[in-house]
């Protein structure tokens, strides 16, 4: 079985304002990253870069009918996802598919950056909703 790369890449907290959560990272002395609207999930997305190419990631949902929305009426803010980068995330996805991981996204989708992202289901991963990305070739 060939190796597959998994890397930590980011923590995924929902917010109801990037603007005034964005504060805590900035006092901390973390320069703002990217800041982008990904409407595949309908959020705005305030990336803070930390050195070793891991991320902190402040979603704030752009319409009621975002799943951040719903997640910040049922819980409020809080960790909403953490994100492994795979190194090839369709054969991540077939070896889960194939040992019946309940995947929220079977193919993957566009998300922040450009990756090619999908979510797993919180309910087969000790309730974690764990998405998992791959970095966009042309970038990297
Ligand atoms: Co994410």
């Amino acid at each position: 079985m060939s190796s597959v790369e998994f890397e930590f890449d980011h923590v995924g907290i929902a917010v109801s304002s990037l603007q005034e959560s964005s504060r805590f990272y900035e006092a901390l002395g973390i320069a703002r990253g990217s800041n982008e609207v990904v409407e595949s999930e309908k959020v705005q997305v305030q990336m803070f870069d930390l050195k070793n190419n891991c991320r902190v990631e402040l979603l704030e949902p752009t319409s009621p009918e975002s799943t951040v929305a719903k997640f910040l009426q049922k819980r409020g803010p809080g960790i909403h996802h953490i994100c492994l980068r795979v190194s090839d995330i369709h054969a991540t996805l077939k070896r889960l598919k194939s040992a019946g991981v309940r995947l929220i996204h079977e193919e993957p989708i566009r998300g922040a950056h450009n990756c090619s992202v999908a979510f797993v289901h919180p309910s087969a991963t000790g309730g974690v909703l764990i998405e998992l990305s791959q970095p966009d070739v042309r970038k990297f």
